[in-house]
């Protein structure tokens, strides 16, 4: 690996814990105006400082995010339907040097295995990957997104292993039962999606549980900015991922930063 992508790569996964915790705020693209995301900025400029990456759009990069900001952009670069079609059907939708453009960490693009689409976004990983080496550019590929999806260790090991086989910098997988063995048979390094909103006490004990078995960190979205409190909450996820801080403390932690904003 050479030292451009190793550089971009130490900026997002932190060197000091090893971990990320990366705030994923791309949802739009493919379902609208999403809730906690419908004023884009109200919801993310306060998470800002305290994400590792921010996971995003070209556009809502472009209209919404100041660009002096530090935080590192993992930026999407695949699009093409939406909830009101068939989900899988992505294209590569922006291109390596638009993305070098926005002086990026990263760039991501959703892989559909097992979906109509996945021959298709199988071949666009590959070649973001040889785009992405091209120019020092770290590729992680999303795994799984769908309804009709599975997900069990079997399908999101099995989705995981094909994206690093393909050459992905990074995996972005979903938490399942022994998900120990999707870590170990995936040789990059694996993060977490919050999935739909749970109980935050419940998205704390999932992410301590994810580290516990080798993740990287979490590529949380709406567990985080739809959380009753927000701010508290990936405080919360940060003391779980870099200080490995046990549930039931960050949740503690989650509700006195949230009774101390009130
Ligand atoms: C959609 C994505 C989202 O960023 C992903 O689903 C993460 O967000 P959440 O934690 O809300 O599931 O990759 O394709």
């Amino acid at each position: 690996m050479d030292w451009g992508m190793k550089n971009r790569i130490s900026r997002m996964i932190k060197p000091d814990s090893g971990h990320i915790v990366m705030l994923a705020v791309d949802h739009g693209y493919f379902q609208g105006p999403t809730t906690g995301l419908r004023n884009f900025n109200e919801t993310v400029d306060p998470l800002l400082p305290y994400a590792d990456t921010l996971m995003v759009t070209r556009g809502m990069l472009r209209n919404c995010i100041d660009p002096t900001t530090s935080t590192p952009i993992m930026l999407r670069v695949s699009a093409g339907t939406s909830v009101l079609t068939e989900l899988s059907n992505e294209g590569l939708s922006v291109d390596i040097e638009d993305a070098i453009r926005h002086n990026v960490a990263g760039i991501t693009l959703s892989i559909f295995v097992g979906g109509p689409g996945e021959r298709e976004t199988l071949l666009n990983l590959g070649k973001l990957v040889s785009m992405g080496n091209k120019y020092g550019i770290p590729v992680m590929a999303v795994t799984a997104v769908g309804r009709e999806m599975g997900r069990d260790a079997r399908y999101l090991g099995l989705c995981s292993r094909i994206a690093a086989e393909i050459g992905a910098h990074m995996v972005k997988t979903y938490f399942c039962d022994d998900f120990k063995s999707v870590i170990q048979a995936t040789p990059v390094p694996v993060v977490i999606a919050g999935g739909k909103k749970i109980p935050e006490a419940d998205a704390l004990k999932m992410a301590a549980a994810a580290i516990d078995c080798g993740a990287a960190g979490v590529d949380m979205g709406r567990n985080i900015f739809q959380a009753e409190s927000p701010v508290a909450m990936i405080q919360a996820v940060r003391a779980v991922v870099h200080k490995g801080e046990s549930p039931d403390k960050a949740f503690e932690m989650y509700n006195d930063l949230k009774a101390s904003a009130s």
